[in-house]
């Protein structure tokens, strides 16, 4: 390693993220209102539309709130849907996240259509979302939970076109590809979304919790607008202090974006995009040495870091 991937990489840098969270929890400042956390308010904001502007780099107004994980930000990403529509028909490949499911039950949605996939196949989604009608939202995953795989994003956000269904990518575990020039490419589409999940306790080096829902236009988040008057008084409201009810399903919050602000300005966009580098590399050796063991047998060639 270099001098600057030693200092990286150092034990502080690694230990940062730790140290935030315990500092949260010190602090036990709460989301619920800009006057219980006016400094996490603003740091989420400003990290929020950051990571937003990562997944959506031609906007028009990127944003992303803060979750407990991939299974609530996929819940909001059909939550959103519905409210566009009033109601949504969800088709996904059979390797989606179970959450997918559990979130279409809990929204009184449809059972998901499910299109048959190793990665999502783009003729099976065609004939699925020829064959359906009414409003349809197409859930694709970047890194499946059992062995990592991207589905064919570019592919299936030009079916979605075709058919004008809205797509929602669940990339809770490839999103940090997006750190990694080398790796970056391999999430092409992930823009045409309509609404993305990213969760930086899977691939981003973060404790729990450190989910988060990107949307490509802050305007899109309106449907969760929501007041009560002991967080919002008139007068708070009359100065312009935002309403924070309205960046999430919960009422109180921990700030979990203190932790990741902190491991961005530790690690920085390519620390991070090293980590992933590293670790996909670690599982591409691994797979080269099942291979050349008899005894062993290799699946298949890893995506991300599953072998
Ligand atoms: C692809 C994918 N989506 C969503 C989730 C759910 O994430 P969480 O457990 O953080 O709610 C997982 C968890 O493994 C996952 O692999």
């Amino acid at each position: 390693p270099t001098a600057m991937e030693r200092a990286r990489f150092s034990r502080p840098a690694f230990a940062a993220p730790y140290a935030a969270d315990l500092a949260a929890s010190a602090l036990n400042a709460s989301m619920d209102s800009w006057d219980q956390a006016p400094a996490a308010s603003e740091l989420e904001a400003a990290v929020t539309r950051t990571l937003a502007a990562e997944v959506y780099p031609h906007g028009p107004d990127p944003d992303a709130l803060v979750t407990t994980g991939g299974t609530e930000s996929n819940q909001l990403g059909l939550l959103l849907a519905r409210e566009r529509h009033g109601s949504v028909q969800v088709v996904c490949g059979a390797g989606a996240h179970h959450s997918v499911h559990r979130a279409a039950w809990l929204l009184g949605l449809p059972e998901p259509v499910t299109v048959p996939s190793g990665v999502l196949d783009p003729a099976a989604l065609d004939e699925a979302l020829t064959d359906l009608s009414g409003p349809l939202l197409v859930v694709a995953t970047a890194g499946t939970t059992d062995t990592g795989r991207i589905d064919p994003l570019p592919e299936i956000a030009d079916l979605c076109e075709r058919h004008g269904a809205e797509l929602h990518i669940d990339a809770a575990y490839g999103g940090p590809l997006l750190f990694s020039a080398e790796r970056r490419g391999k999430l092409a589409g992930l823009d045409r979304a309509h609404s993305v999940t990213l969760d930086l306790h899977k691939l981003g080096w973060q404790p729990v919790a450190a989910g988060l829902l990107a949307v490509p236009d802050r305007a899109h988040l309106a449907p969760l607008g929501h007041t009560a008057d002991y967080l919002n008084a008139d007068d708070d409201t009359e100065a312009g202090l935002p309403d924070l009810l309205g960046r999430s399903l919960r009422t109180t919050r921990r700030p979990d974006i203190l932790k990741i602000a902190v491991t961005l300005r530790a690690l920085g966009r390519t620390g991070l995009g090293a980590l992933v580098d590293r670790t996909c590399a670690t599982a591409r050796l691994l797979a080269d040495l099942i291979e050349k063991t008899p005894r062993l047998e290799l699946y298949e060639r890893p995506t991300l870091s599953t072998v």
